[in-house]
């Protein structure tokens, strides 16, 4: 199910319902089709406008609105994945019970798609037993419970009852209905940007986050590979669901890959890798005193990590490379991607186009896949995760 999908949100009435904009625009970044049911109660928090704007669809809350057209089951019917975020107390209990007092209630009893809750409350109500027990009826049923996390609560409290960030809300909800056509298979990741250092303080580098790598790791988890996750300088968490060795240099980058690389099935190598590193690492801070005006750096080539990988790649392994250019001109974009699988000798190359605005540290992505011919295999535009999802499909079928 790695398509367009129907997915509905549901969104109830506590204070968290403002992040449920969040959810809504990531799972529509995400390629899909969001239809938002949201209680009267969230419509106090939050505006129907504005769940409108973020979800391009018309928002519904009443049960007797759509009536000749069976809305109060068609909705759920038609839903290839059930999200309640914020998922209140009140809301949790009327679940677990099977209650139907409204349109949510409905759409959650007429569907058969997996549903995903975000809770978020209070701590005492969190940990009241009655809610204890709810979560562990909806569990018990296949529920996924995201969250809730620790911290901030509204007012002065704070404690475990704090809804879950909606980017992990969103990348839970999608792990939930995400193909398992990985599983049995081992992925080595690279994220991140390399610094060359130039003295104790300084470095050479690039605006990689690891963004767009830690998609990629985490789009893989979910369906099932086990990924090692390489991370230079990563500006965002390593996520806490695969092996994760933190490196600095391409030189130390070259060397985490080539100890891991033999064992895997498939690498992709998102990192940022400087082609260059400075020749002499001064021993303490270069002084401009003793600089003078001008600094001249000699700088000299790096490995070429990639292109070792595709050289000793073993029968079977799958090599994705990605080319990161700041071509504007169409054409020439993809002549250059086309230029750079032919040099590297990977398998896929993902082709992004990079620039002050675009690309690096950004959470969206535009790219086309070449592969070894310069065919384009896929183009996808969208949020990272699924730029990712839509790259993993080519190396699934590749694997398969
Ligand atoms: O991290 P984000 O902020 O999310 O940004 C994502 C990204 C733009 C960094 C990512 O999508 C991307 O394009 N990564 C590759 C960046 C890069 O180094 O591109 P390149 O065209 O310079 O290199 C081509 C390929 O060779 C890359 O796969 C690179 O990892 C690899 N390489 C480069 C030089 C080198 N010495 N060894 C290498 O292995």
């Amino acid at each position: 199910m790695s398509g367009q999908l129907n997915i509905v949100v549901g969104v109830t009435g506590g204070i968290a319902a403002y992040k449920a904009v969040n959810v809504i625009r990531g799972l529509v970044l995400a390629g899909h089709n969001v239809h938002v049911v949201a209680t009267e109660g969230a419509l106090r928090f939050v505006g129907k406008p504005t769940l409108e704007a973020i979800s391009r669809n018309i928002v519904h809350t009443d049960l007797y609105e759509g009536v000749a057209e069976v809305r109060h089951v068609a909705i759920g019917q038609a839903a290839d994945l059930i999200v309640i975020a914020p998922a209140t107390a009140n809301t949790i209990a009327k679940l677990a019970v099977g209650l139907a007092d409204d349109l949510l209630g409905n759409t959650v009893l007429a569907s058969r798609a997996p549903v995903v809750i975000a809770p978020a409350m209070h701590t005492e109500m969190w940990q009241h037993p009655a809610t204890v027990h709810n979560i562990t009826v909806l569990r018990s049923r296949g529920v996924t419970v995201v969250g809730p996390a620790v911290g901030q609560l509204t007012g002065t409290d704070s404690g475990p009852g704090r809804l879950e960030e909606p980017d992990e809300i969103v990348r839970a909800a999608l792990a939930v209905i995400a193909p398992k056509d990985l599983a049995g298979h081992r992925i080595l990741v690279t994220a991140g940007g390399t610094r060359e250092p130039l003295d104790p303080v300084r470095f050479l580098g690039n605006r990689s986050s690891g963004k767009q790598g830690i998609a990629f790791a985490l789009a893989a988890v979910a369906r099932g590979a086990e990924v090692t996750l390489i991370g230079a300088n990563l500006e965002v968490a390593a996520p806490g669901s695969m092996r994760v060795r933190h490196v600095s240099s391409t030189l130390e980058l070259a060397a985490a890959v080539e100890d891991a690389a033999p064992d895997v099935d498939v690498v992709i190598m998102a990192a940022a890798v400087a082609d260059y590193r400075p020749a002499v690492i001064a021993e303490s801070k270069i002084k401009k005193e003793l600089a003078g005006d001008r600094l001249t750096l000699e700088l000299v080539k790096n490995p070429d990590i990639l292109a070792r990988l595709a050289e000793a790649r073993r029968p079977g392994q799958v090599i994705v490379g990605f080319a990161a250019e700041t071509e504007q001109d169409a054409d020439a974009l993809l002549a250059l991607g086309r230029t750079k699988i032919a040099r590297k000798g990977c398998d896929l190359l993902v082709l992004n186009r990079v620039g002050w605005t675009e690309g690096f540290g950004a959470d969206s992505n535009s790219v086309i896949v070449l592969d070894r011919l310069g065919d384009i295999v896929m183009e996808a535009s969208g949020s990272k995760q699924s730029v990712a999802n839509r790259t993993l499909d080519a190396v699934a079928a590749r694997l398969a």
